[in-house]
């Protein structure tokens, strides 16, 4: 990382954001100059007048939002308001409120602005942290065309319910994946400086737990033991703040009775003592707001929800008006400290200062031209190929054959706005690629017969009679995530995650049909398809894929690209498995097929058997695994496997490493994922996979305290997490 504005404190070999001294000297100094209220103004966010999609760069200013501005009353705001008017509100900011201190606006960058990448649970099967990261820069340069300097994202909550909607959003249900991913996105957004004109501050969110929502519905209560939360659900956030992350959102829920967003466990003890963070934490949209009853009920009215959260360690009130209305007056009377009230604010300047906004407060209004849009959606199109996993291919259906006539069916195989995903931006429609585009571009011979919808009746007839003249049906599955109906994202939690409406029936009028029969997925969550699974010759795990989406999805079906995805989530075959993860506790009776009285459901195959488990995903070849050792190398495990491409054309394999710890003073996971290593490999090609593993990633966290790994471990270096030969390893005693 450059230097300058950051101090850096390396930590694993990532670098925690710290400002540096002659830059708190200048905090200091505006310290002493700002009124209680221009300080007050600081915790602040507001709209920034626009929230709308459409062209943002017309219309006035709004007038409220400008006399915040130039008051001083609001540094921060919210939502894309377009560079121009970016700009005249960052004039007001500088030339006109007292201090000059300039504005910095936040927007929801997830995976997309102009152009969209795969939602983020597509992105993670990618296993791919070059790719993470390079497209993270890539949203940040689209960003600051909007004037955006900071965006609500990576989101990093660990998932392992299909359940909730916003699994769509995360990197699937794995730590330790999920912490990889941080630590790219971060670092792509921000760069090695992000002060540079072309990145954007990171967000890491929703802080923390949130994921684990009880029955899978968004907002809901969490209950989590002190062990689960800092084994399972704190390290990506760790990871992120390591990786220099300048700002943490915390969630809207309660975690054991204190919502995350007064809660000073969470964000003093933890984020700040215990992660080093240094940078500013933003509540969630108007969640301090949420503080008082009939809601969380904690505080007993706005004005002390804004001093309980402000005590608790929350930095920004967004969108409560709970901070400008009453932070002031509880200074005055005493309730909060001025010094409490002076360290949120040097979280601010700090984030301020590092982002540069100081020297250079205005956007680039020619960045906009310089952008090379192709190049992003060529990008793009790579993403989306790696993202898609797939999870079935019998006799050879694909990649599809040369020639063959394809029939292609469903509303999502010719839907631009149905391929982006859940965040969307200022994307133009017409500029994304949908299946039959893509398909088509790689030349296949293919009609388009949509036949039916995703939540609409369905005319088994008109299916059977469209598949007629098919030698290859490719019929289209899963959710709609457009502008008007949505199934995952935000507050979309299914009761019910097998295919919506009666797209089971368009399964059986294919199975009937007997044609070849490729499915494909477009869809923010692991699918109840145990039926379609069976019913279909290929199935493809498409997600929604993004602005360039289509053209991936069908190179890879047509062999343009290899499969290289593999799953970060378990599939069920019910909803009632859920929440359904490869890392669970054994349990004292460990299932075991056909032994009734091993733990499992009478009517469902799980935990024993996923629909398909974490870490799987076919390739066009296959590859054999020999020579699987493990040793222990001083303070690393090292881990090596000769994999062989068994197939005439290349592949990629994603090598997976995990272990068990056999005996510890709590019970611990059947498996862990504790390293990957992708490798390229031609037709017939044997390479050896080296994984190392730090001997202190195996110990865990038990009664608030890091306890090492030690003694007997077994080991899988393996497809998935499921598979491989079992290996054992010593640590500590004679095997050290
Ligand atoms: C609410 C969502 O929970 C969060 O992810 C998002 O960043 C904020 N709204 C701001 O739009």
């Amino acid at each position: 990382m450059k230097l300058g504005l950051f101090a850096c404190a390396a930590v694993a070999g990532a670098c925690a954001f710290a400002a540096a001294p002659a830059t708190e000297k200048k905090i200091d100094d505006l310290l002493k100059r700002m009124t209680l209220e221009e300080k007050v103004g600081q915790l602040v966010q507001i709209g920034s007048g626009d929230f709308a999609s459409g062209d943002v760069e017309k219309g006035p200013l709004d007038s409220r939002v400008a006399n915040a501005v130039a008051r001083g009353e609001a540094g921060l705001l919210i939502s894309c308001c377009g560079i121009r008017k970016y700009n005249q509100l960052q004039k007001l900011a500088v030339e006109e409120s007292r201090l000059g201190i300039p504005i910095m606006l936040g927007h929801d960058v997830i995976h997309g602005c102009r152009t969209v990448a795969p939602i983020p649970l597509g992105l993670s099967c990618a296993w791919d942290e070059e790719l993470w990261r390079g497209l993270a820069e890539t949203l940040a340069a689209e960003a600051r065309t909007r004037g955006i300097d900071w965006t609500f994202a990576p989101m990093l909550d660990v998932s392992r319910d299909a359940r909730w909607g916003r699994i769509a959003e995360c990197a699937g249900q794995d730590p330790f994946l999920a912490s990889r991913y941080a630590v790219a996105m971060v670092r792509g957004f921000q760069g090695d400086n992000p002060a540079d004109g072309r990145h954007v501050a990171a967000c890491l969110k929703h802080y923390v737990g949130y994921g684990a929502c009880e029955g899978g519905r968004d907002y809901n209560t969490v209950e989590l033991s002190d062990d689960t939360l800092r084994n399972v659900y704190l390290p990506p956030f760790e990871a992120g703040v390591r990786a220099g992350a300048l700002s943490v959102m915390p969630a809207f829920h309660v975690m054991n009775g204190v919502p995350c967003s007064a809660n000073p466990y969470l964000l003093r003890d933890t984020l700040r003592g215990r992660f080093g963070f240094e940078g500013l934490t933003v509540s969630d949209w108007g969640s301090i707001g949420e503080l008082v009853p009939p809601r969380h009920g904690v505080y007993a009215n706005l004005a002390d929800a804004a001093a309980g959260a402000l005590a608790a360690g929350m930095d920004v009130d967004m969108m409560s008006d709970a901070y400008r209305k009453h932070l002031a007056g509880k200074v005055k009377i005493g309730v909060v400290g001025a010094a409490a009230l002076d360290e949120a604010v040097r979280h601010v300047l700090r984030v301020k200062f590092a982002l540069g906004l100081f020297e250079h407060p205005y956007a680039d209004e020619k960045l906009l031209g310089k952008l090379d849009l192709e190049k992003h959606a060529e990008q793009m199109r790579v993403a989306a190929r790696k993202s898609v996993v797939l999870l079935k291919n019998e006799k050879r259906v694909l990649p599809l054959k040369k020639g063959a006539r394809v029939v292609l069916m469903g509303e999502l195989g010719d839907n631009p706005t149905e391929m982006l995903g859940t965040w969307q931006t200022w994307n133009v429609p017409g500029e994304n690629a949908t299946l039959l585009a893509g398909l088509k571009a790689d030349g296949v011979d293919v009609v388009y017969a949509p036949c039916y919808t995703v939540t609409g009746a369905v005319d088994a007839a008109a299916v059977v009679a469209a598949a007629t003249n098919a030698d290859v049906v490719v019929a289209t599955f899963g959710e709609l995530c457009g502008p008007n109906v949505s199934m995952n994202g935000e507050n979309t939690s299914r009761a019910d995650v097998g295919l919506p409406g009666e797209q089971d029936k368009v399964v059986r009028a294919l199975r009937a049909a007997g044609k070849p029969f490729v499915a494909v997925l477009f869809n923010g969550r692991p699918l109840a398809i145990p039926e379609l699974a069976e019913a279909c010759d290929a199935l493809v795990e498409a997600w929604n894929p993004g602005s360039s989406g289509g053209w991936g999805v069908a190179d890879v079906m047509t062999g343009v690209a290899e499969p290289t995805g593999r799953l970060t989530v378990d599939f069920p075959h019910k909803t009632g498995e859920c929440p359904l993860y490869y890392n669970r506790l054994q349990t004292g009776r460990p299932w075991v097929e056909g032994n009734m009285w091993t733990t499992r459901y009478i009517d469902a195959p799980s935990p024993g058997k996923s629909l398909f488990p974490f870490g799987f995903g076919l390739a066009y070849v296959s590859f054999g695994y020999a020579n699987e050792k493990v040793s222990v190398e001083g303070d690393k495990v090292v881990f090596t496997a000769d994999v062989t491409n068994l197939g005439g054309r290349a592949g990629e394999e994603v090598v997976q490493v995990y272990v068990r710890d056999v005996v510890a003073c709590v019970s611990r996971p059947r498996r862990e994922l504790k390293g990957w290593r992708r490798l390229e490999l031609a037709g017939g090609e044997t390479k050896t996979a080296r994984i190392e593993v730090p001997v202190s990633a195996l110990g865990f966290w038990h009664a608030g305290r890091r306890v090492p790994g030690e003694g007997e471990f077994r080991a899988w270096i393996a497809p998935d997490s499921d598979r491989g030969r079992e290996l054992s390893f010593t640590i500590g005693g004679n095997g050290k």
